[in-house]
């Protein structure tokens, strides 16, 4: 927390994520669908700074994205979490937001869900309503499918619209190079896209209509720390649908295998590329490799920690 005189800022930083695993089931009353999903936080970050004030507003600074086209009224993720806290909470003053971002906007790796995430802590820990960890997830879950997890952070396996957590173990650090898009699609697209597909051919229906449950090997990958095993069994039921709306990722999938990645996946909805490497020589290679063929590329490592004040 930064305290000069009578105005502090609290600095929360929450994560981006990759789902290792995501398995799409039926469409359920709601209109999401159930899925089966193992997240890993990585180290991408959303930097949001709470100050007290007595409205509610964004700005997004520095970091590595260009934000000129986000959204900064009452539709913001961040603002719209702010306020839900402090309905709840019974809070009458407001907030003002400065995000710095990092995390790709629509790129599939939970940046909004990040910002709405560290708002909801940033906030709470600003205006001292404390509402504790179990409380904060509920309020997360409200805002978004994958807002828990970027509060939760770390490894673990979200179920139900993907806001139902349960800890996964999880050894060692993976590295991972992620080609970022240079333009976003939207997530509800690309369940459409899907929907569409499965309706199309019906014979895929059937499986869709079960309860969805994530490989036991990618658990198994995980909890041993093993980038070969984890490659053998990365999954997303949403690539497909994503490489049908961004055909152009088929190519990026291709020079990362080509060089020298173990595996790679579309991040949740896309369009970002996340490619596993056995080691940081390998993901450093990869980086160079990527580069060189004038992709935009960084590297993170997963998992890390999910949203926390940060002591400036
Ligand atoms: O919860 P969030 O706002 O991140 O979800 C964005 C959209 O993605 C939803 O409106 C829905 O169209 C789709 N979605 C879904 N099933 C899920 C998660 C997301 O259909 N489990």
């Amino acid at each position: 927390m930064i305290d000069r005189g009578a105005t502090k800022t609290v600095h929360v930083r929450a994560p981006g994520k990759i789902n290792v695993f995501l398995k799409v089931g039926a469409v359920m009353p709601d209109g999401y669908h159930d899925l089966a999903t193992a997240y890993q936080a990585v180290s991408l970050y959303e930097d949001v700074f709470a100050s007290p004030a007595s409205d509610f507003s964004v700005v997004f600074e520095g970091g590595h994205i260009d934000t000129s086209g986000l959204e900064t009224d009452g539709s913001n993720l961040a603002i719209r979490a702010a306020r839900l806290l402090a309905r709840r909470a019974g809070y009458r003053e407001g907030v003002s937001l400065r995000i710095s971002k990092n995390v790709p906007i629509a790129g599939g790796m939970g940046g909004g869900s990040a910002d709405a995430a560290a708002a909801l802590l940033a906030c709470d820990t600003l205006w001292g309503t404390d509402l504790g960890r179990d409380e904060l997830l509920a309020l997360a879950s409200e805002l978004g499918a994958d807002v828990p997890f970027a509060l939760a952070g770390g490894t673990a396996i979200g179920t139900g619209r993907g806001d139902q957590l349960s800890p996964a173990l999880a050894k060692g650090q993976f590295q991972w190079v992620l080609v970022l898009p240079e333009h976003g699609v939207s997530t509800p697209e690309v369940y459409r896209e899907l929907d569409r597909h499965r309706e199309r051919h019906a014979q895929d229906i059937f499986p869709a209509q079960g309860q969805p449950l994530v490989d036991a090997d990618v658990l198994q990958a995980l909890r041993a720390g093993d980038p070969h095993m984890l490659a053998e069994s990365l999954s997303n039921d949403l690539q497909a649908p994503a490489l049908h709306l961004s055909p152009g990722l088929a190519t990026v999938l291709e020079v990362g295998e080509q060089n020298g990645a173990l595996a790679g996946i579309v991040s949740g909805s896309g369009p970002t590329v996340a490619f596993l490497a056995a080691d940081l020589d390998g993901a450093l290679e990869l980086q160079i490799a990527l580069s060189a063929a004038r992709h935009h590329v960084v590297r993170a490592t997963g998992p890390v920690a999910g949203a926390r004040v940060v002591a400036d």
